[in-house]
């Protein structure tokens, strides 16, 4: 009698969830942008239903604010109360930071994988506070490992792991609890999403199959069975919690990165031996480095961004003493032009400079490196220091939520 909304439903993983819901007797809301695989799920679930239940359908896209008002809006018309949210909707997009299109997949992944997730919750407490109801969100083995060629993915599914832990923390009170499963591979539409073909998703589940300890990818049957587990009374006591199901891939460092690359793009064993080569060296040279903490700058052109204080403004002081040239970019021209100052009595020598930056407006953003621009033909070193914690509730400009605008997406 439950009724549980499931995000992502029309397939994968969220599908093999409302199946298995809807076995074990709840009432379910399937939902996805395809109406076809949408009524496909609905009647699978009818079919299994104890009770002869319905499922709900409704035909939506997690990314659009209207689209997730009306999914909950259906589901308290229709059942009148709301027990589980399951927040399971999701993609990765391959990219490199050097893509011309990285931002934009970045700003569309964040949108897909955290916003609707954060936006969907938000709308959700009030129904799940009348039921003191449960709150699971699908994360991944890739909030736990980094990964190059993925970044936006990875970062998505992290800040969501945190989302999960300060949902747990602050929901309790109110009876919510809220838990996160990190799945390992498994055996889905996802890597079909992301454009790859068929034959090396075979050889991707082969290769997973050869390094997982428990020898095989997992099934979407897998995963539901952990959120059926946390979603019931038998998880009574459970807020906050981690729960991998990934086959034993992070026990045993079995994500190798360069490996699965190989295996996905195809490289040959020369290739493999050359990238080797080139690690060796990078390693090498990058100890080298970093056990000399003197080395010397002159006239690399260094930016650091809330450079009028604390750590950035010391960073900019030790930096031009190794010769750097430094532009420190900060919204309050008074404190930077002190903090300038400061450091020219402190380093006669140093080559610094001010320039009005505002990380809250993407505008200034864009005024800034345009003036940069004008100015050098290169950065050498950009250190991405400046942070605020504690912001009063609230958007920047561009409409981002503060904390984000400032700490995250000022970085890309
Ligand atoms: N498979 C894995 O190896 C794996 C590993 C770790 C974590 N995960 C996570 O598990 C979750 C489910 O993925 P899956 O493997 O089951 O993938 P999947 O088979 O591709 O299913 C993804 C689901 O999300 C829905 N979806 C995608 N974009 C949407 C949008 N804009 N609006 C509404 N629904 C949308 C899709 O429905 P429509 O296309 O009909 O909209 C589909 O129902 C994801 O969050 C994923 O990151 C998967």
């Amino acid at each position: 009698g439950k009724v549980v909304l499931i995000t992502g439903s029309s397939a994968g993983i969220g599908a093999a969830t409302a199946v298995q819901f809807s076995r074990a007797g709840a009432q379910v809301v399937v939902t996805g942008r395809r109406a076809d695989k949408v009524s496909q799920v609905a009647k699978e679930c009818l079919k299994v239903s104890p009770n002869g239940t319905k499922a709900l359908e409704v035909v939506a896209d997690v990314t659009k604010v209207d689209d997730l008002r009306r999914l909950v809006d259906t589901t308290i018309k229709h059942f009148g109360k709301l027990h589980v949210l399951v927040n399971n909707a999701g993609a990765g997009f391959p990219i490199g930071i050097d893509n011309k299109d990285y931002y934009e997949t970045y700003l569309k992944t964040m949108q897909l994988n955290l916003n609707s997730v954060v936006y969907l919750t938000h709308i959700c407490v009030e129904h799940l506070e009348k039921t003191k109801g449960n709150v699971i969100n699908i994360s991944s083995v890739a909030a736990l490992q980094s990964g190059d060629g993925a970044s936006p993915y990875h970062m998505s599914k992290v800040a969501m792991d945190m989302f999960t832990k300060c949902m747990a923390a602050e929901l309790g009170p109110k009876r919510i609890r809220v838990n996160v499963i990190n799945p390992g591979p498994i055996r889905t539409e996802i890597l079909n999403a992301a454009g790859l073909p068929q034959h090396i998703i075979d050889k991707h589940d082969d290769y997973f199959s050869s390094v997982l300890p428990l020898g095989r990818v997992g099934d979407p049957d897998d995963i539901a069975d952990s959120i059926l587990y946390l979603a019931s009374d038998h998880a009574a006591f459970i807020t906050g919690t981690n729960l991998l199901s990934d086959g034993g891939a992070i026990a045993a460092n079995a994500i190798n990165n360069k490996a699965l690359k190989e295996v996905l793009f195809h490289s040959t064993n020369i290739l493999a031996l050359l990238i080797f080569l080139h690690d060796l060296y990078t390693i090498w040279f990058g100890l080298r480095r970093r056990v000399n903490t003197n080395k010397r700058l002159d006239g690399q052109v260094v930016v650091i961004t809330g450079g009028n204080t604390g750590i950035g403004k010391e960073t900019a002081y030790q930096l031009s003493l190794r010769g750097a040239k430094v532009y420190i970019g900060c919204r309050d021209e008074t404190k930077g032009n002190t903090a300038v100052n400061e450091i020219v009595i402190r380093n006669p020598k140093a080559v610094i400079r001010l320039l009005t930056l505002d990380l809250c407006s993407l505008q200034s953003v864009r005024r800034f490196c345009k003036e940069l621009s004008k100015l050098e033909t290169k950065i050498d070193i950009l250190v991405n220091n400046a942070g605020i914690f504690g912001a009063p509730e609230g958007r920047t400009d561009d409409g981002f939520e503060l904390h984000l605008g400032v700490n995250h997406l000022s970085t890309k």
